[in-house]
């Protein structure tokens, strides 16, 4: 047995934003995260895995404004369901905290002094687009306009999704303000900067000695050669967050305070449990420090963050592990196909085990994406966690009951088999270690097969009908039963909840890495209770229903815009496809009349160029049927026909309405009655 002492390892996952519920890209983080410091844990080192909310920033602000709540108490009820949804999801952290907290605020003030102390903070004033309504000054994404280079409506105010160019929100034609809806005006005011250039040379080493992988050294250093800025670190007021010390006004920008939030929730946890913090934290530290994060934040992490440690006299991060994006049946996570899914919205409908065995099986070191396949899902866990391991167990455990009466043999009949699954912990504990989950996922399984097959070869359930064979077939499950306990140990950091109850199943005191050691012969054992159901595939799909109803939901809670939108809020979104569904002709008005007995209808004939329709609309309050007859307009061609009092109506034309009136489309002259609408 080793006698090194422990490592010392701080591991953090990337700070959720207060303003949004947890999804199951975020899930891919955490459980990743998650599975990795069980693991260490399991292997006896001293592990501590931190988080907190990032409660920071205008989003948060407009937000709780939008609600009508303080800041204050949007950030609570938000991180109460953060944290209630990461422990649904067995995701245990040993501190949960908060950006917007006192310890959080005094190292951000301290790295801050710091870094101006040494010279590495210049101030300047800089011309910025603010919303006169508002008295805000608005980031890029809260202004919107026509883009400069093609004219496209409606783009944000530093690209344009039509034509990819992009510009200052100053060079867009016709500037709103997205929050107010103001003009907004161009105005200075004094920034504060966080001088990145002074580290050039610092970064350019820290790079390229492993604290990163490959594939993100080789991005940076394309960012490298095109040169880096300086960066601003500040926000004017009003601004929900930490104000600068001695610049009155001057707020510290999220994204200065967000990663100082893993060192304020450290200490937090220090204080609470009497860790020695600065011996994580000073320079010379021989304890490690791991961030996980997605690969949408590598500036922030692998840039700006260590650069500020270095600059603050702190210790830098022995790795940033940068994963991929979650997509869902191969595309991004949408909310029109219920593939956006939240963590609580799954969790009622299917156990949060089948997901991180699914993550486990599929992770890998990589920064690639990561695709939740829904019916690859299925079959995998209920082929591999049901099928493979939970079956080696209840194919054993009732004759051991029957025949030892619970106890195990007190004999190993296959010392070289159960030693060889010993000793596979070696290889898929460094696969575990390297964030390599898939291929640990691998071998476990591939020793879960044998494991079936050497039971399946011995016909337990054969032998067990015969006269005097007893003491042989309890000989064998028990080696199944510990095989099935190897095969635990190692799925503990990724099942946690089942390998629980397998514990309990077991009558063991652990499943530590170390333990696997032991085997248990002439040993007590539990009742055997399932361990796991399969997936049923009506499961998923109810939750994809609840994921598009939560949708719904969502948009009734955004605020209200004004005007007609108010009233009838923008439908949910539909694909291309389901838009060419409807079929748009243009049609000439051939003959209106009026409907006997119905005194909001008119009748119109309406030709399609080789083809006329009858079509009932209630327009009649607007138009006399006279002054419409030969004008253009557009219908819906494929409407499934209608049975009126008055006979069939066989399509619609569009209009639109409020209390003035009612507005029939027409189009613009040159149409053809016939023509197809797109
Ligand atoms: N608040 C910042 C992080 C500050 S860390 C000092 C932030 N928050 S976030 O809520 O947007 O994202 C939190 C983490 O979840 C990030 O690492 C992000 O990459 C990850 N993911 C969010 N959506 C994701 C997917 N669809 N797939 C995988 N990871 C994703 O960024
Ligand atoms: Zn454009």
């Amino acid at each position: 047995m080793s006698t090194t002492s422990p490592r010392r390892i701080l591991v953090t996952s990337a700070l959720p934003y207060a303003n949004g519920a947890i999804h199951l890209g975020h899930l891919l983080e955490y459980i990743q995260t998650d599975i990795w410091v069980r693991f260490q844990k399991s292997r006896g080192q001293h592990c501590y895995y931190v988080c907190a909310d990032d409660a920071h920033g205008t989003a948060i602000m407009l937000r709780a404004e939008q609600e009508g709540i303080s800041p204050e108490a949007l950030i609570e009820r938000v991180s109460d369901d953060h944290q209630a949804d990461f422990a649904r999801f067995g995701v245990a952290f040993d501190n949960y905290h908060s950006t917007h907290s006192d310890e959080n605020r005094y190292y951000s003030e301290l790295i801050y002094q710091r870094l101006r102390d040494k010279g590495h903070i210049a101030t300047r004033e800089i011309e910025q687009m603010f919303d006169p309504q508002k008295g805000l000054f608005l980031a890029d994404r809260f202004i919107k306009g026509t883009c400069p280079k093609c004219g496209a409506d409606d783009q944000y105010g530093d690209n344009c999704e039509k034509c990819g160019a992009t510009y200052t929100p100053a060079e867009l034609i016709n500037p709103v303000s997205a929050i107010s809806g103001a003009t907004p005006e161009v105005r200075s005011s004094m920034h504060y900067f966080f001088k990145l250039p002074d580290f050039a040379e610092f970064l350019q080493r820290w790079i390229n000695d492993d604290h990163v992988q490959p594939q993100i050294r080789n991005k940076l250093m394309e960012w490298f050669e095109s040169g880096f800025n300086e960066w601003d670190i500040s926000r004017d007021a009003p601004y929900f967050g930490f104000e600068i010390p001695d610049a009155p006004g001057k707020y510290f920008y999220v994204w200065l305070d967000a990663p100082i939030g893993y060192l304020a929730s450290f200490k937090n946890l220090c204080e609470r449990e009497g860790i020695d913090f600065d011996s994580f934290w000073q320079p010379s530290s021989d304890a490690e420090v791991y961030h996980f994060i997605g690969k949408d934040i590598v500036y922030f992490h692998a840039l700006f963050w260590p650069a500020m440690l270095q600059g603050a006299d702190l210790r830098t991060p022995t790795a940033v592990n940068c994963h991929g994006f979650l997509t869902v049946d191969g595309a991004k996570m949408s909310k029109s196909r219920g593939t956006f899914i939240k963590a609580a919205t799954y969790a009622d409908y299917l156990n949060p085990e089948y997901l991180r065995y699914y993550f486990a099986a599929k992770l890998t070191s990589k920064v690639d994406d990561l695709d939740l396949n829904l019916d690859d899902f299925a079959a995998r866990v209920n082929s591999d966690l049901v099928g493979k391991v939970v079956n080696i167990a209840s194919r054993c455990a009732g004759f051991v009951k029957k025949l030892g009466d619970g106890r195990l043999s007190a004999h190993c009949s296959e010392p070289q088999m159960v030693a060889r699954f010993i000793a596979a912990g070696e290889g898929i504990a460094e696969d575990f270690e390297a964030r390599e989950f898939s291929r640990a996922m691998r071998s476990i399984m591939e020793l879960a097969d044998e494991a079936n097959t050497y039971i399946a070869d011995k016909e337990p359930w054969v032998l067990a009908k015969q006269q005097g064979r007893d003491a042989e077939v309890l000989e064998i499950c028990s080696v199944g039963i510990n095989l099935f306990r190897q095969l635990m140990i190692y799925l503990a950091p990724v099942v946690p909840a089942m390998a629980e109850q397998a514990r309990v199943f077991l009558n063991v005191d652990t499943l530590d890495w170390e333990s696997r050691h032991d085997l248990l012969v002439d040993h007590d054992i539990n009742k055997f209770k399932p361990l796991m159901q399969r997936i049923e595939r009506d499961k998923i799909d109810a939750m994809i229903d609840a994921s598009k109803e939560d949708l719904v939901e969502e948009a009734k809670l955004k605020q209200a815009p004004q005007g007609p939108l108010a009233e009838t809020p923008i439908a949910p979104e539909i694909s291309f496809e389901d838009f060419a569904k409807v079929d748009l002709r243009i049609a000439r008005i051939a003959k209106a009349q009026y409907v006997e007995g119905a005194d909001k209808l008119l009748q119109l004939t309406l030709d399609l160029g080789g083809e006329t329709r009858n079509v009932f609309s209630g327009i009649r309050s607007a138009y006399a049927p006279e002054a419409l007859e030969g004008r253009l307009t557009v219908m819906v061609a494929n409407l499934a026909p209608r049975k009126m009092r008055f006979g069939l109506s066989e399509g619609m034309v569009l209009a639109s309405a409020n209390d003035d009136g009612i507005y029939l489309l027409s189009p613009d002259s040159g149409a053809e009655p016939g023509q197809r609408v797109t």
